[in-house]
């Protein structure tokens, strides 16, 4: 006996952007599509260009609950012009995964629009239906303009034509989660955008 003891095994090499999921995730993750760092500088340059286009405007930011809180607290806290925020949340009659188009108001704006710049937040633009009502809805109260800022869009899957003025970032049709974004309410607080095993939804 030599008294030496085996050495460690090595450490399975982590999937790229891992390291910033909690580890209590890890097993339910198949890839991290778009990492924290890069959600962050993507909100940095939207918020900035927001910035600019509505400067000396009076701006209120809608977020569409549940998926947009964290893009609109973080696009919120980036802009250095003055914005009012106020939350709607619909709920679409379709299944867990689909939109079907008919929409359903569960909360309404506190304040009136009439004669304002509406930004209407999203975590994510897929079939459109959701957002063509809202816009729409919006429409017909009279703000002075309305636009919208999503942080991610499914172009292949869009049933709806829709002028999305900022996008973070374009996604292929595949279920991502995190920065809001669920699946039966969880890993909405992940960080990072990431898709999950097939075993995870499918069971
Ligand atoms: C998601 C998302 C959009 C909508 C997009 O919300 O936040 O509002 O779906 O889908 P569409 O373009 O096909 O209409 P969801 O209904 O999942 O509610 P949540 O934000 O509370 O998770």
């Amino acid at each position: 006996m030599s008294g030496q003891t085996e050495p460690p095994a090595s450490p399975a090499v982590p999937s790229p952007g891992l390291e910033q999921i909690p580890a209590v995730f890890h097993d339910d993750i198949e890839s991290v599509l778009i990492g924290a760092d890069d959600i962050h500088r993507r909100l940095d340059e939207l918020a900035a260009q927001v910035d600019v286009d509505y400067a000396d405007r009076e701006l209120l930011l809608v977020g569409v609950l549940k998926g947009a809180i964290f893009v609109m607290a973080d696009v919120a806290r980036r802009l250095t012009i003055p914005a009012s925020m106020d939350f709607m949340a619909v709920s679409s009659y379709g299944s867990s995964t689909t939109s079907s188009g008919v929409v359903r108001i569960l909360k309404d704006l506190d304040t009136e629009i009439e004669g304002r710049d509406v930004l209407i937040i999203e975590d994510i633009v897929d079939s459109g239906l959701t957002l063509d009502y809202l816009m729409k809805n919006l429409r017909s109260r009279k703000p002075a303009s309305v636009e919208v800022l999503s942080l991610l869009t499914k172009p292949t899957r869009r049933e709806i034509e829709l002028p999305i003025r900022y996008v973070g970032f374009e996604v292929p049709d595949v279920f991502v989660v995190g920065f809001g974004l669920d699946f039966s309410e969880s890993y909405r607080g992940l960080r990072s955008i990431v898709t999950l095993k097939p075993e995870v939804y499918a069971g």
